[in-house]
């Protein structure tokens, strides 16, 4: 039985081979080009619609060894599967019929080229997987040409400019494998169709810069396995909550439309790396667990009508988010109760526009519509007739104890009336009228005038319960109204059965997608113009910011410049906490220091603030600020040039010619005033007051004739991180300079007199370092040690006993500078003096000072190791407490 039918099997098989043997010699012998006819027709056609063709396409006759197309056996011998003509510069209009002819075309890449005139039409080319048609320049897309693209994966159009307005393509539907869409910039107009349940794969959508309008559809919120979203400048509206479902997303793209409604909570959305919510019109309060997201790296959210506390997002996120929003003040930080209370009032609306156009800021009482204050600023009415408001009537109404009047009347209410209103004291008129309230109404003083009016769902505690009585306290809102309460907490319903029904599909595609995607490539076209979109994005911003400061002439420099300009980083000049400066050459020949940040993340805001606040400071002991660089990642400031360097080299280098001992008394004596001065100014701030927190001789350059100015100032507020105090501890010379309140809490918080406490212990060091105090000692001994030595010096004799000074003057500055800085490095810092009061002292005469107390010192060593220790054991804790040294400084400003 099994012999035969083997020994048949085997026949056919011959059979067939020498059939097909023949029929391929047959094919060889009557014809120079493999391809079946009509694709053969179509590539020839092709040649001749697009120029320059590549030259191989007239030379070689085999259309198979044609230059950037590819072919592969097919049922009817060879058959084109690839066509890659990417980057050529060329021009020309497709020829039509190319869905008849290239029926086995997987990929199609026309990207980047300047290819004209309508599409073709691939409909029905059921293997076409990739299809590129970027950065060209079509002008029109015939009805029906993507349908029946079963296999289509990647569709790229974006940047087709001068494309006549479409809509989007409903026959995509049937590219049931999509994984990337790309439309962005291809003047797509209308609202998008209900249709994306139809690409439950997908993962990249493009649609950005476009005509789009109206709701985002609902199937939109079926895409789970999103990680690039783009939708940005275009006039889209509506609520996003559908994000919060989208946990894989990683690029959210939703800058300048008219979205509305709060932030959703998308703590599921681990993943998320870029946000970009910026100019809509979105409002309520940040939600806190955005700040949470580990991933995060950027948040624009400028220009919305955000409200409640600024959100304090780490330090390595770049933020955009004070400009043309409602936070309640310009820093992190809880706001006014009565902000407070009234934003969970209008959380209750979900967050109406109409009330966040004004609820803004920090006092309600501010020209906040539909409130009305005493001179106290007391509320007395909260008046939001007519407002056409949904939602519910917050119990938070209850905190507003002041309140006598509450017109809630004409609204679309629901919900019932809380509880809480009747614990308000002063409550005259309590009128809900109009309204769609339910449940019991509670028990109001007899005082009240109580209008409730049309809602038909309330009832009376003294009429006799019906027959099945609402519950009091959780009256059952409508299905609606449920849906509506919910809504921002919730997964909405839709999105869950949408998930249901797709995760299956999804599985199944997920494994052959997994495969394809993985691959490693270099950035493609369509990376290529989105990063450069967010280039543009960032830097509109950045400009904006730069000109809204336009009375300064600050100069903004490119990366590329700086580069340039630092002959590529080539002369170190020094390094510091907050970076490495170079020496450079403007273009005009001036000599600067241009000073890399090592901190390049950020607020962009703060950022750009913080250095017209350093630009505006012009003072001859200060160093100029001539221009910065700010770009993704890059961020430095550009100096005026000073020619004879720090202090520092005049302090320590005793083979150095022009040390310190070399400079005389009246020198040392005119520095140390000079210090003072450019300090005192800074401290002054005619609008900010600045800090330094860094004054150590590194940070005082002297000019040619050795009058001193202060560097590296208003830096503190710009790195703020913790990085100033951990760098500082990190230069194992300089943390003699820190006042012990930057260290710990114990001593007091960190002010204007910790830069006064540095400063003396620079004084003194000038001092000692005139006297090559340092040859004579070991090089690990604290330096701390020798106010110590002076102090007895003067307590032996008045004078340091060291100073052998020939002059009677020279012995009255020595000593004014001593007692100065005695005074300067008291541990407490109210006990020493303001900077202006050191400049008195130092001008003023000897006898005038009064004799300091000996200083306490404290030890370095224990503060330091204290110090790592809450920085390695609990990160937390370094970081909060970091948060409150702003603070403090903040309001010490
Ligand atoms: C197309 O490109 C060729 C050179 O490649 C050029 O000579 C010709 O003018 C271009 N045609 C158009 C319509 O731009
Ligand atoms: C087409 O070729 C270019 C290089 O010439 C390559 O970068 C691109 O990835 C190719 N396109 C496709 C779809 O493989
Ligand atoms: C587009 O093609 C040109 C050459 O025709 C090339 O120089 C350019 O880099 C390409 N653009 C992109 C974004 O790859
Ligand atoms: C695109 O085509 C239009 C005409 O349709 C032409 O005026 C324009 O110069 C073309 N642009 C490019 C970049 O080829
Ligand atoms: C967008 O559409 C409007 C009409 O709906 C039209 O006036 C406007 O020019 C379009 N804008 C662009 C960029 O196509
Ligand atoms: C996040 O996911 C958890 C678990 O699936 C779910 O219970 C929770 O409601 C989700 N949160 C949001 C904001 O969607
Ligand atoms: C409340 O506001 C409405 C609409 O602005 C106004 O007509 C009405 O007079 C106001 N009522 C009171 C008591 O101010
Ligand atoms: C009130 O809101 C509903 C739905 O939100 C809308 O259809 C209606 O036009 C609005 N009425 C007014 C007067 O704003
Ligand atoms: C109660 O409100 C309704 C509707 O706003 C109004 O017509 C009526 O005059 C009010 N009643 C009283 C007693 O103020």
């Amino acid at each position: 039985m099994v012999q035969p039918r083997l020994k048949s099997k085997t026949l056919t098989s011959a059979l067939a081979t020498f059939f097909l043997f023949f029929l391929l010699l047959w094919r060889c012998v009557l014809s120079d080009n493999e391809l079946v006819d009509y694709e053969a027709a179509y590539l020839k056609k092709l040649r001749k619609a697009i120029f320059p063709a590549p030259s191989n396409w007239f030379t070689a006759t085999n259309m198979c060894d044609w230059s950037r197309v590819i072919c592969t056996d097919g049922v009817n011998g060879r058959t084109v599967v690839d066509i890659n003509l990417s980057s050529m510069s060329l021009n020309g209009t497709l020829p039509s019929g190319l869905n008849n002819a290239l029926l086995n075309l997987k990929t199609l890449d026309l990207g980047n080229n300047s290819l004209t005139g309508p599409l073709p039409s691939f409909a029905g080319l059921s293997l076409l997987q990739e299809l590129h048609l970027e950065l060209n320049n079509f002008t029109s897309v015939p009805h029906g040409c993507f349908q029946g693209l079963k296999s289509l994966q990647q569709f790229s159009f974006t940047s087709n400019t001068n494309l006549e307005p479409w809509t989007f393509p409903a026959d995509l539907t049937d590219s049931i494998e999509l994984r990337i869409l790309d439309l962005g910039a291809t003047n797509l107009a209308g609202s998008l169709p209900d249709t994306f349940d139809s690409f439950p794969d997908l993962q990249i959508l493009e649609l950005s810069d476009n005509n789009l309008t109206g709701l985002l559809p609902k199937s939109l919120a079926k895409l789970l396995k999103l990680r690039s979203l783009y939708l940005n400048d275009q006039k889209l509206s509506g609520k996003i909550e559908f994000l919060s479902s989208m946990t894989q997303l990683k690029y959210v793209w939703l800058q300048g439309n008219a979205f509305e409604g709060p932030i959703p909570d998308l703590s599921n959305c681990t993943n998320l790396a870029e946000l970009y919510l910026d100019n809509n019109r979105l409002t309520g309060a940040v939600p806190p667990s955005l700040i949470n997201l580990s991933y995060l790296e950027e948040v624009f959210l400028a220009n919305n009508s955000l409200q409640g506390p600024m959100p304090a997002f780490n330090k390595n996120v770049d933020t955009i988010i004070l400009e043309g929003n409602g936070f309640c003040l310009k820093h992190p930080g809880p706001c006014d109760y009565r902000v407070t209370t009234l934003l969970q009032v209008a959380e209750a609306f979900g967050y109406p526009f109409q009330l966040a156009r004004t609820w803004r800021g920090n006092d309600p009482c501010d020209r906040w519509s539909f409130i009305t204050c005493d001179i106290q600023g007391k509320i007395r009415t909260v008046n939001l007739t007519n407002l056409n408001l949904t939602g519910t009537i917050s119990p938070a109404f209850g905190n507003l104890s002041d309140l006598r009047e509450l017109h809630l009347s004409g609204n679309n209410l629901s919900g019932s009336i809380p509880e809480s209103l009747t614990t308000l004291s002063q409550l005259k008129i309590l009128d809900v009228s109009n309204n769609n309230l339910s449940g019991i109404i509670p028990t109001f003083s007899s005082s009240i005038t109580l209008n409730t009016t049309n809602n038909h769902g309330l009832v009376d505690r003294s009429s006799p319960p019906k027959a099945s009585p609402p519950h009091p306290s959780t009256p059952p809102p409508s299905p609606t109204n449920r849906a509506r309460l919910t809504a921002s907490r919730t997964t909405p319903l839709w999105i869950k059965l949408g998930a249901g029904a797709a995760g299956s599909v999804v599985g199944i595609i997920v494994i052959f997608g997994v495969i394809v995607f993985n691959r490693k490539k270099p950035l493609g076209l369509v990376q290529k113009i989105v990063l450069r979109r967010k280039r543009k994005h960032v830097d509109h911003y950045v400009e904006n910011l730069i000109k809204s400061y336009s009375s300064l002439s600050l100069k903004r420099y490119t990366y590329k410049e700086v580069k340039k300009m630092t002959k590529l980083f080539s002369e170190k000049l020094g390094e510091g906490g907050y970076g490495i400066v170079y020496k450079a050459s403007l273009a005009d020949g001036q000599q600067v220091a241009v000073k890399i940040l090592k901190e390049s993340k950020g607020s962009v805001e703060e950022f750009i603030d913080e250095v017209f606040i350093i630009s505006r400071t012009s003072h001859m002991n200060i160093v100029s600020l001539l221009g910065f660089c700010y770009e993704k990642n890059k961020r430095a400031l550009v100096y005026e040039f000073m020619h004879n360097d720090s202090l520092n080299k005049f302090t320590y280098k005793k083979e150095s010619s022009n040390g310190l001992y070399n400079l005389d008394w009246n020198t040392l004596y005119q520095i140390s005033i000079g210090i003072a001065r450019g300090l005192e100014y800074l401290h002054r701030g005619c609008n900010t007051k600045i800090l330094h927190l860094d004054i150590k001789p590194q940070n005082i350059l002297l000019d040619e004739h050795f009058h001193p100015k202060i560097a590296d100032f208003g830096l503190a507020k710009i790195c703020k991180k913790d990085q100033s105090i951990v760098s500082i501890l990190g230069t194992r010379g300089t943390s003699g300079y820190i006042a012990p309140e930057v260290f710990s809490r114990t001593y007091g918080g960190v002010s204007h007199k910790s830069d006064v406490y540095s400063y003396g212990m620079l004084i003194l060091e000038i001092i000692g370092g005139r006297h090559n105090y340092y040859e004579s000692k070991e090089s690990h001994t604290s330096e701390l040690c020798f106010p110590d030595w002076i102090y007895k010096d003067l307590e032996k004799g008045n004078v340091p006993t060291r100073c052998l000074l020939d002059k009677e003057e020279e012995n009255g500055m020595v000593m004014k500078m001593t007692l100065v800085s005695l005074w300067c490095i008291q541990p407490n810092p109210l006990d020493r003096p303001s900077m202006g009061k050191v400049i008195d002292m130092l001008e003023g005469s000897l006898e005038s000072i009064p004799y300091p107390p000996k200083p306490v010192l404290f030890s370095p060593e224990r503060l330091v190791s204290q110090y790592s220790d809450i920085s390695y054991s609990n990160e937390h804790e370094t970081s909060s407490t970091t948060t409150e040294e702003i603070d403090l400084e903040k309001g010490l400003m």
